[in-house]
């Protein structure tokens, strides 16, 4: 499997906190069947430099090649949907044109069709984050599915499927799977012991849901053609 979205890198965001926590979250990853892991720091308060970034990328492997933790990061950001587009484009996963984007906790913005149309004009393909988990989306799925059109993706989190993030973000979930409108599952770990990279436990329930092929592509082939850069 390949997880595209977990806070893995240390001490950047709120995410690993040191190199040995980063490890921690590999190991866990590589015993659930993740081979690649992309690293997707908050690019939001604080804009850490793409160049910067990379080079922690480059850090951590290097410990994980050391250790013996058969998991490769790649680069990515999980980038705040506001942020100009064209600053966006430092941010795409694995210098593709796939990015991953974050609406506002609490809100998608009305003005989210032109914000993404926006994005496209600079060439950038995204892939919206964890909208189960946003109350205006809970509450009318529409105000998503409304934005699928063209090259709009979506990521569900595998906490939300289980249930950790509550019954309303499992609802939605559920829902959104059901509709086709999930196109990956992932992590967005934070931690070994809370918010854990692990997915399969929600990869067995979305088999259940829409199908074991299905089910497969959301962590196999759709994040393979994402972090090569080709189209879903
Ligand atoms: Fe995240």
């Amino acid at each position: 499997m390949i997880d595209i979205h977990c806070h893995i890198l240390p001490g950047i965001d709120d995410g690993a906190r040191n190199a040995k926590e980063s490890l921690r979250m590999a190991m866990i990853a590589a015993a659930d069947g993740v081979k690649k892991i992309v690293a997707t720091p908050h690019v939001k308060e604080t804009i850490h430099s793409a160049d910067f970034l990379k080079k922690c990328v480059t850090k951590l492997n290097d410990i994980l090649q050391k250790r013996q933790v058969p998991v490769e990061i790649l680069y990515g950001a999980d980038a705040y949907a506001l942020l100009a587009p064209e600053d966006l484009k430092r941010y795409t996963i694995n210098n593709t044109r796939y990015i991953l984007i974050e609406f506002p906790y609490t809100h998608i913005p009305l003005n989210a069709a032109d914000i993404l149309f926006k994005m496209a004009l600079q060439g950038l393909t995204p892939i919206i984050t964890h909208p189960e988990r946003i109350p205006t989306v809970i509450a009318n799925p529409e105000t998503l599915l409304s934005l699928l059109k063209g090259d709009v993706y979506v990521q569900i989190t595998a906490d939300s499927l289980v249930g950790n993030f509550g019954s309303k973000a499992q609802d939605c979930a559920i829902y959104l799977l059901k509709k086709g409108a999930v196109h990956f599952i992932a992590s967005d770990a934070h931690s070994s012991i809370v918010r854990r990279p692990i997915l399969s436990g929600a990869v067995d329930l979305a088999e259940r849901i829409i199908g074991k092929e299905k089910a497969r592509m959301l962590v196999e082939d759709n994040p393979l053609a994402v972090i090569t850069g080709k189209p879903l």
